[in-house]
């Protein structure tokens, strides 16, 4: 018999016949993912058969629709109310809780909630809905005997930023994958989905501008086969989503506490742009969508007016599209041969005084000027830029942002000298990587020398360790990556997202102190995998990291 059937039969006793009897009831230190900041275990259970929901009138709309929503799932209507210590579930506005952060009051008779947000509502829903059994994520009706723990609870994250990065160029995922990923991520409090829209291989967001970015740039005249670098197997592959697409991926989002983050990968990874408008290249073309994996020397030219011309409307309609307050402009992986034959590329660089060194290349230092550049004209749209971490040395003005993805150094190395970052290591968050030496794991990226990434290489991962005191607060959070060179179907996708993000809530949510790999395996099998089942998703089960 499991702990959540034995969990069953012992609240069901509980609930149903001594109604506040104190027994042993699900241990919340099993099924709580990301682990809260504090728990205190006190005496007996709330019975949920029949509690009423009642919500402080000052409560935001969004924070009222998620409580409309989480008494619904109980058959029950939340009602405005003025007595908030009654009976049942009360949702209560505390402003002097920060964003994100909530208070869990359970007690016999009532359920006291408190949050300063929609956010904080938010979170404390999904902590309440793993405290219960995990049939609470599906359509069956809630149970009469369920119960809830007797505890309290204060939480909030360790990071502001704890992300998903989907890259939906290498292979395309529709809108309902996307909003199937969205709605999981809220459950681990995961609160950033970064979308990679570009690359070489296509180009998936509806720019109005420019038609042909989708009617060319979206389709491949073949994928690469397995590793052979050299073979494509022939077949039209692409797909893109439409401004409507997105709007609706930003709205649900949204209401799950969620901000997407747009990248437009510049000034490399742009072959699909290039196979649609080649003036935009130092030597004109042709191109064709990549049919293969890995880094083109084929990149913008930034010494043609089209490429800037382009740069600048094509980020115009991202940044009025997308809500969020930073834009993605890649940076990563730009090789600079074509800039170094390019004539215009040539004249552009003496213009501009700039000269080789020995850190940098006069090329490389042409890099980042298009970065400085481009964030500027970012900033008079409103926003901030985050790049990969190649662009640390573009000196990017105040809110620029570095994503530390080889390792954990330039990272490092940026927060010491002032910059934010984003952590986000191929040897704990590449989840295109084998997740075990097994023979069976399916084909994966091999980046990260070959190694895999485990389960445990993920849940390990501290992305503050070596930064000083004084520079803790540059290191804004931490992203999980999905590259999908090698992962065509959603089954796939989500076998290499679980339980991999799982382990990574806690890395940007708990507290060193509280994390704990024997509680997760627990946790895992007690509690989550059965939450995937019912939530239809693809895992690995093996508990072997
Ligand atoms: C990257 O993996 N090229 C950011
Ligand atoms: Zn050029």
């Amino acid at each position: 018999m499991t702990r959540l059937h034995s969990f069953l039969i012992t609240v069901l006793a509980t609930c149903a016949i001594f109604t506040s009897n104190a027994q042993a009831l699900p241990d919340p230190d099993v099924t709580m993912l990301p682990y809260p900041q504090s728990l205190t275990h006190s005496e007996g259970v709330f019975c949920v058969d029949g509690a009423t929901f009642n919500y402080d009138k000052e409560l935001d709309k969004a924070s009222i629709k998620a409580i409309k929503q989480f008494a619904a799932r109980f058959g029950a209507k939340a009602k405005k109310a003025g007595d908030l210590q009654k009976g049942g579930f009360n949702f209560l506005l505390d402003s002097a809780l920060e964003t994100e952060a909530y208070t869990l009051d359970i007690n016999t008779d009532k359920v006291i909630v408190k949050a300063g947000s929609h956010e904080g509502v938010f979170y404390a829903i999904q902590t309440l809905k793993q405290l219960l059994p995990a049939e609470v994520y599906g359509k069956t009706p809630v149970g009469k005997d369920w119960a809830l723990n007797c505890m309290s609870v204060s939480d909030r994250p360790r990071y502001g930023y704890r992300g998903l990065n989907v890259d939906v160029c290498r292979h395309f995922y529709g809108v309902d994958q996307i909003k199937k990923f969205i709605y999981l991520m809220a459950v681990y409090k995961l609160n950033r989905l970064h979308l990679h829209l570009t690359d070489d291989q296509g180009w998936r967001i509806e720019i109005k501008k420019y038609p042909k970015l989708t009617k060319v740039g979206a389709y491949r005249e073949g994928t690469q086969i397995g590793k052979d670098f050299n073979n494509h197997d022939g077949k039209r592959y692409g797909g893109y989503y439409t401004q409507k697409d997105l709007k609706e991926i930003i709205q649900y989002a949204q209401e799950h506490c969620i901000t997407v983050i747009p990248e437009i990968d510049l000034p490399g990874h742009m072959v699909a742009a290039l196979a649609s408008y080649p003036e935009m290249g130092c030597t004109g073309g042709p191109y064709s969508v990549w049919t293969q994996w890995g880094v083109s020397e084929k990149v913008l030219c930034p010494a043609k007016n089209a490429t800037w011309t382009f740069l600048k409307d094509v980020l115009a309609e991202v940044a009025a599209l997308f809500p969020s307050e930073y834009i993605h402009i890649g940076g990563d992986e730009c090789p600079v041969k074509e800039w170094e034959k390019c004539p215009d590329c040539q004249a552009m660089i003496k213009e501009l005084g700039l000269t080789s060194d020995k850190e940098s290349s006069a090329e490389r230092k042409l890099q980042y000027h298009v970065m400085k550049e481009i964030q500027a004209y970012l900033k008079t749209k409103g926003k901030k830029v985050i790049g990969w971490q190649e662009i640390f040395k573009s000196n990017l003005d105040e809110g620029g942002v570095i994503m530390s993805w080889t390792s954990r150094s330039v990272g490092v190395r940026a927060a010491k000298a002032g910059t934010d970052v984003i952590m986000a290591p191929s040897f704990s968050c590449y989840l295109d990587c084998r997740q075990s030496n097994n023979t069976d794991e399916p084909l994966s990226c091999g980046s990260n020398g070959n190694r895999p990434v485990t389960v445990k290489n993920c849940y390990d991962l501290d992305p503050s360790t070596g930064i000083p005191a004084d520079k803790q607060k540059h290191i804004l959070g931490t992203e999980i990556c999905l590259w999908t060179e090698y992962i065509s179907t959603p089954e796939h996708l989500e076998y290499m997202l679980l339980p991999r993000m799982a382990a990574f809530s806690e890395v940007g949510w708990t507290e060193l102190e509280n994390k704990s790999l024997d509680r997760l395996k627990t946790a895992l099998k007690e509690q989550h995998f059965h939450i995937y089942e019912i939530l239809n998703f693809n895992y690995r089960s093996a508990l072997d990291f």
